[in-house]
């Protein structure tokens, strides 16, 4: 079991990472040392700043580094945690490269999504980073035999399914959705999941639990985009307009994006492909019996959480 951690991106304000950090917070007694990888040559802001001091004022470590890449900031952890998003995922090798010449051996690699070995998902651009690390994980095995990773999948993480990245345009009630209405996806809550998360920390590696190479699939709900419109339409109080479009005319968008070299736009039209083909619907059986305290959140509540709260304007484009 992991005595020391190492969390790497979970300073951003409202990123995964962020909501993991919280709940691992809240109950920090099972483990000796919990610290938090600060690299300095990254942007900062004074959300970012302040988060830093109060994670400091509560006792948690920050490791200051100027690259991912030094094994120093990496020495004593039993287990390293990447949450990098979208744009640092390509980072991760050398993340993993340092930390073993530091002596780390488990990983948490930033998945936290769908399962990407079903169905498409594996050649799928949007996936690109994710394939990488797993191979590159699976290459520095042959090499270090007690190497070890968690995969944890979950889906889709429910608060950000409906944000205009996907689709919704939430502040005049209309959605433009590449597939059907009958397409399903598996959703679970940011804080349920995050607390999942923890709860898979304390898990023992060994082979009578889930050994050393673990895959953990943990969600909340299969839902249907009808499902999805009606919960919404129940929040908001609003009926929405959604035209459905034909999944595969995605690939053409993803072509020009390529083209053009809008990595954001080319992300975005393979995740209409992952999405319309049902990608992110997981697989089961799912683990989420192994943590029977854990009640999460369904889709409706999780929702209307996050529609009151105070982000909400900014995130679900409201303003
Ligand atoms: N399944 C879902 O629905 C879902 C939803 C959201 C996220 N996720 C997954 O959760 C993980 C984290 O995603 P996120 O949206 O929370 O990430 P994010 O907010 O975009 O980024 C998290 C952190 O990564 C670091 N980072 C970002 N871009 C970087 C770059 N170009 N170079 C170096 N570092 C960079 C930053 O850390 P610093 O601030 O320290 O520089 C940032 O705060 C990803 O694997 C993502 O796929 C899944």
């Amino acid at each position: 079991m992991f005595k020391s951690i190492l969390l790497v991106g979970a300073i951003g304000v409202g990123s995964f990472g962020d909501y993991v950090a919280h709940e691992l917070i809240k109950d920090p007694t099972h483990f000796t040392r919990i610290a938090f990888f600060n690299n300095i040559s990254r942007p900062t802001d004074e959300a970012k700043k302040a988060r830093i001091q109060e994670l400091k004022a509560q006792g948690f470590e920050i490791i200051d580094a100027a690259d991912y890449a030094s094994p120093k900031a990496y020495e004593g952890f039993d287990c390293v945690l990447s949450f990098l998003g979208n744009h640092g995922l390509y980072l991760q090798p050398a993340i993993i490269d340092a930390a073993i010449e530091a002596g780390v051996r488990h990983f948490y690699p930033s998945e936290y999504g769908a399962d990407i070995t079903e169905g498409q998902n594996w050649t799928q651009r949007y996936y690109k980073y994710k394939v990488q690390t797993r191979e590159h994980l699976d290459a520095k095995a042959q090499e270090i035999p007690d190497l070890g990773w968690t995969y944890y999948l979950l889906g889709r993480l429910t608060e950000w399914s409906v944000i205009s990245h996907f689709g919704f345009d939430n502040k005049n009630a209309k959605a433009k959705i590449y597939g059907t209405s009958s397409g399903r996806q598996s959703l679970i809550s940011a804080q349920d999941s995050a607390r999942y998360l923890v709860e898979t920390l304390k898990e023992p590696l060994s082979p009578q639990a889930k050994g050393r190479r673990r895959t953990y699939r943990i969600s909340g709900s299969d839902p249907t985009y009808a499902e999805i419109f009606e919960i919404l339409e129940r929040v908001t109080g609003r009926k929405y307009d959604v035209t459905y479009l034909d999944v595969e005319s995605a690939k053409q968008e993803e072509a020009q994006a390529k083209v053009s070299g809008d990595i954001d736009a080319e992300l975005a039209a393979s995740h209409k492909l992952i999405q319309g083909r049902e990608g992110t619907l997981l697989p089961r059986p799912w683990d989420n019996d192994r943590f029977p305290q854990i009640h999460p959140k369904n889709v409706e509540e999780t929702l209307r959480e996050a529609f009151a709260s105070e982000r909400a304007k900014l995130v679900y484009g409201l303003e």
